[in-house]
């Protein structure tokens, strides 16, 4: 049954933790999986989290099941906290998924079953796990202009060029903010473009939310989704809890329907929990826990916006902090960008053999397309990688 198999072809990300796990110099730098890391290269437990779990396991009596959709709890509170204030508050069917990614995918099914024939559109380029999980689920996928390599910005006249191509079979993919890999968000103005050509031309959008918070502010960062909720009749919101809750193996997110009237939704919601049954049944409930314990709790919620909010400030510093050593050291000017770039990653414009030469010559982990993970760098990092960019550039 299994010797036909070829050899596999693994994920560029998920490969990359493993080889700078087993890579044993003692001067190495871990820039790819998306990790926030503090100064002293820990993952911590945020303390809102922390205290919220020891109430979670002072006051839990079972670990009985919960339900296909999770805890309804959670769900609510993902939607207060995301559309509040929106037309599509009250037009909302959400279940808790394993991650973002979970969500994603059962998405990815549910559009299968309601419009088989559906391309689904990604940012070129996108996060590398967009087009597996859509494909998967056997959708095709097609990419539109993003971002411009040579200004390291967001092309939004190319953009829409290519998305007025996107008609009432398609849906388009839009990161929510901190854009995945390569650091450049579209300007409110570009929302609003998006937006319109959606209401116009019938496409439905699907914003993969998984950094708020880490790019401006929460509420700076949800500003073109909640606007894009508002207009449009459809749309897929998927949300993660693994970076701005710190709850990365948890395996906590959100997948949201937004649709013309809550019977459209509540059918949606019915097939979700019928996917959901037929692949994982129900979402691991420990992270979800935390998360409305923290957003039920005043006190908890203000710690935890304070640690969101210095988490975002701090990779701020960082990239101003490598940009300087870059600009100082080394007079150049090429890599300016990554002050202006948000979130966690940046695209770095290195080719494939440069990025490949950082790891075997410099044990710097970024991953083969140029992306690095600005929140995987510390402080004292920081002339090293300089350098070593400066040296395979
Ligand atoms: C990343 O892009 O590094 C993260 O979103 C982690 C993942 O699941 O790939």
């Amino acid at each position: 049954m299994f010797s036909h198999l070829p050899t596999p072809t693994l994920d560029s990300i998920i490969s990359l933790s493993a080889a700078f796990r087993e890579d044993p110099r003692e001067q190495k730098v871990d820039l790819g999986i998306g990790v926030y890391k503090n100064s002293d290269g820990v993952t911590p437990i945020m303390h809102a989290v922390q205290q919220a779990q020891d109430i979670v396991v002072a006051e839990q009596k079972t670990k009985s099941y919960v339900g296909l959709a999770g805890c309804e709890i959670f769900n609510q509170s993902m939607v207060d906290l995301l559309l509040t204030g929106t037309s599509a508050y009250d037009r909302v069917a959400t279940i808790q998924t394993p991650g973002a990614s979970g969500g994603l995918r059962m998405f990815a099914d549910l559009i299968h079953f309601a419009q088989p024939d559906t391309t689904v559109w990604l940012t070129n380029p996108s996060y590398v796990n967009h087009a597996p999980i859509m494909q998967a689920a056997g959708l095709k996928v097609r990419y539109y202009a993003y971002f411009n390599p040579q200004t390291k910005t967001v092309d939004t006249e190319a953009m829409l060029a290519d998305l007025a191509q996107a008609g009432k079979q398609d849906v388009v993919l839009f990161h929510g903010c901190c854009h995945n890999p390569t650091g450049a968000d579209m300007d409110f103005a570009a929302w609003q473009a998006v937006t319109a050509l959606a209401v116009k031309n019938g496409f439905t959008p699907f914003v993969d939310a998984a950094y708020l918070g880490f790019g401006d502010s929460y509420e700076q960062d949800a500003q073109g989704l909640r606007y894009m909720a508002n207009q449009v009749d459809e749309m897929l919101l998927t949300v993660s809890c693994s970076k701005n809750f710190g709850l990365y193996r948890e395996r906590t997110g959100a997948a949201m329907v937004i649709g013309k009237n809550a019977h459209d939704v509540a059918n949606a919601k019915g097939k979700l929990l019928n996917l959901a049954r037929a692949s994982y049944t129900m979402p691991p409930d420990h992270g979800a826990a935390l998360v409305r314990t923290v957003l039920h709790d005043d006190k908890l919620t203000a710690i935890w916006k304070q640690e969101l909010s210095e988490m975002q400030q701090r990779l701020l510093s960082l990239r101003q902090t490598l940009c300087k050593e870059l600009r100082n050291k080394y007079n150049t000017s090429q890599f300016d960008f990554i002050e202006q770039h948000k979130g966690m990653f940046t695209v770095l414009g290195l080719t494939p053999a440069q990025m490949t030469r950082l790891r075997e010559e410099f044990a710097i982990y970024g991953v083969t397309d140029g992306r690095i993970n600005i929140a995987g760098l510390t402080e004292k990092d920081i002339p090293y990688v300089a350098e070593s960019i400066i040296k395979v550039s």
